[in-house]
């Protein structure tokens, strides 16, 4: 677990930000990922003219992960601007935590710094996950005979 934001997680999400296409809100974001393979894996904001089709930073980044290799988040950064802290919308912080540990830190910063620090238990508590699947009741969804679902 990486506690402290390490310098060059900060400078990926930076050089990150710098980068989004954000023509539309005008407010670029950058994620960096520090990943269970020690490499770092970044992303920013991608918007789109038909807005709901724009995507974040935080899931730019996550994307670069998984295709990369890498498996699991041990620590993410993020870097917006303003005054304002610019924690991870409710939907990529569902997505951090498919591939974090509850106490996997998310590194929040403006353009100068770290700002805080949380962990993403902290951002996305009593959240359902994989564990929630392996629980269905047996009467709801019976399981299916080998003879029919075997090809
Ligand atoms: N955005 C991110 O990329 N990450 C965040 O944590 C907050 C919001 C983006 C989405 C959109 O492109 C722009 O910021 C304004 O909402």
């Amino acid at each position: 677990m990486e506690k402290k934001l390490p310098v060059a997680l900060l400078a990926a999400a930076k050089q990150a930000r710098g980068r989004a296409y954000a023509p539309y809100s005008k407010f670029q974001v950058g994620a960096a990922i520090l990943a269970d393979d020690g490499k770092i894996y970044s992303g920013g904001n991608v918007e789109n003219a038909a807005y709901p089709n724009g995507v974040c930073a935080e899931t730019s980044a996550i994307s670069a992960m998984v295709l990369g290799g890498a498996k699991k988040i041990r620590a993410i950064a993020v870097v917006a601007g303003g005054p304002k802290l610019v924690t991870p919308c409710g939907g990529c912080r569902q997505r951090i935590a498919e591939f974090a540990d509850p106490e996997t830190p998310v590194h929040v910063c403006g353009p100068e710094g770290l700002k805080t620090s949380f962990t993403i238990a902290e951002l996305l508590p009593a959240s359902f996950d994989k564990r929630n699947l392996r629980e269905k009741k047996p009467g709801l969804n019976p399981k299916r005979s080998r003879s029919k679902t075997a090809r």
